[in-house]
């Protein structure tokens, strides 16, 4: 297994470039096998929940092709006779419940396992489902699987109010509305922009939505989609992770520069906490620049669909409050458990006290480095975070969480004056007892 090793108290001066965002690929890669050819996407990052998804994809028959250096990903979906996604497949990565609405809208069939549990807690999919039925599809669960299929002339449509507003969901219906034979509703919808940016890649191929990027989308269902190119956004979370390291780990007054981001997609709530932080952040149309203060004020956030505070970058912003000198709240309203990596960064000693959904910080104590354990994907950018900010060596375990979302963290850390490095090791190792004593 891999781990990286952080020492602490080196400056991050910059610059960082973003990539392009893992919340979108995935989608944009589902949208392609609507159609009958090939399609590629460009800006693709070379993730491991890429890759995964690419797996999923061809157990149905189409093939995959990634070119990692050119971020280029083509899919050839002429051929798609298994309308199957396997638990083996789905049970590591969500988002391969996409596959319900791809392979519903292209086959008016699926089989397409049920995702499980989620390392913060309960993430149901019974909006997919229950989506799915009022657009007209026959679904029935067994054994783990959901099964579902669309009348001969394909699914009728329908309205279905989502309630709690999921981006999961949204993009499910969405991938089985657009070849529908009737219109269908999609009230209550998520406005993320990285469903933006998928909506408008189905207009570009030929589906008729109205509504995007406002919470009612309407949808005519047409007969078949054309194949295309799209280019894939850059990742909005990897954007306002390295805001928010540059905050916390860059010298004072000096300006580092975050080249290739879009800044809207970070939301007006954003950008308005971190300001009240003192943050001084330019906003440019490539380049986002950060100028760290003296001392950051503590501002207490919480989550909410966009344009709210996005759950994604909770963790980042605990450690964020870590460094103030005061005392503020983390509240997570979109999940009640999102908090994996506090004990890690206590650990590392920082002060956080958790009751319900919410994480109280107070600021101040210094930290110091430790071995600490990933989670989940943002925990565990988080405890590279505060590990750039501990005296002495942090370890940041079980890495390959992280490496589901952050390409390359290292080596871009590592270009913008960050001491890191990757190395395997041996999880079930004994430990040095002797060294220990
Ligand atoms: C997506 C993002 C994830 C982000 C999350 C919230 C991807 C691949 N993942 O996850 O990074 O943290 O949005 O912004 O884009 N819910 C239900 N029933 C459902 C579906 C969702 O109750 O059928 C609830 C969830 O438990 C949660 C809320 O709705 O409380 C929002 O979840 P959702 O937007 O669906 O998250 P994901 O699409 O899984």
């Amino acid at each position: 297994m891999d781990k990286l090793v952080v020492r602490g108290n080196s400056s991050l001066t910059g610059p960082l470039t973003v990539g392009g965002s893992k919340n979108t690929a995935l989608p944009l890669m589902a949208a392609t096998l609507l159609a009958e050819g090939p399609s590629t996407i460009t800006n693709v990052p070379d993730l491991r929940d890429v890759r995964t998804f690419s797996k999923v994809i061809r157990y149905g028959g189409p093939s995959v092709t990634f070119d990692p250096d050119a971020h280029t990903l083509s899919v050839d979906a002429t051929t798609l006779q298994t309308p199957v996604a396997p638990y083996e497949m789905v049970k590591k990565m969500r988002a391969s419940f996409y596959m319900l609405g791809a392979l519903l809208g292209r086959c008016g069939q699926a089989k397409v396992s049920l995702p499980g549990g989620c390392a913060w807690g309960p993430r149901p999919v019974d909006l997919h489902i229950k989506g799915m039925k009022a657009f007209g599809a026959d679904i029935e669960l067994d054994e783990g699987y959901v099964h579902a299929s669309t009348p001969p002339s394909g699914l009728e449509g329908g309205t279905f109010r989502l309630d709690p507003v999921s981006v999961g969901a949204t993009i499910n219906l969405l991938l089985a509305a657009v070849t529908a034979q009737g219109s269908s509703k999609i009230e209550n919808a998520a406005t993320e922009p990285d469903v933006v940016a998928f909506g408008r890649a189905l207009q570009d191929m030929g589906a008729q939505i109205d509504g995007l990027g406002t919470r009612t989308l309407e949808i005519q269902g047409v007969d078949a989609l054309n194949t295309g190119t799209f280019r894939n956004t850059p990742d909005r979370i990897e954007l306002g992770t390295f805001i928010l390291m540059a905050a916390t780990a860059s010298p004072p007054g000096t300006p580092v520069q975050i080249h290739k981001g879009t800044h809207e997609h970070l939301g007006p709530v954003f950008k308005e906490r971190l300001s009240e932080t003192g943050v001084d952040v330019s906003y440019g149309d490539d380049t986002v620049t950060v100028t760290r203060p003296d001392e950051l004020r503590p501002v207490s956030i919480e989550t909410a669909p966009f344009p709210g505070f996005a759950t994604d970058l909770q963790a980042q912003w605990t450690v964020l409050l870590g460094t103030t000198d005061g005392t503020a709240t983390v509240t997570d309203t979109i999940y009640d458990d999102r908090f994996k990596h506090v004990p890690e960064l206590q650990r590392l000693g920082m002060e956080i006290d958790v009751t319900g959904n919410t994480a109280t910080v107070h600021g101040g104590p210094s930290l110091k480095g430790a071995k600490v354990m990933s989670t989940d994907l943002r925990a565990s950018v988080s405890l590279v975070m505060a590990g750039m900010l501990a005296n002495g060596r942090t370890d940041v375990l079980r890495v390959y969480h992280l490496d589901r979302g952050y390409e390359d963290l290292e080596q871009k850390l590592h270009h913008a004056g960050i001491t890191i490095h990757r190395e395997e090791y041996d999880e079930f190792a004994e430990p040095d007892l002797e060294r220990i004593e």
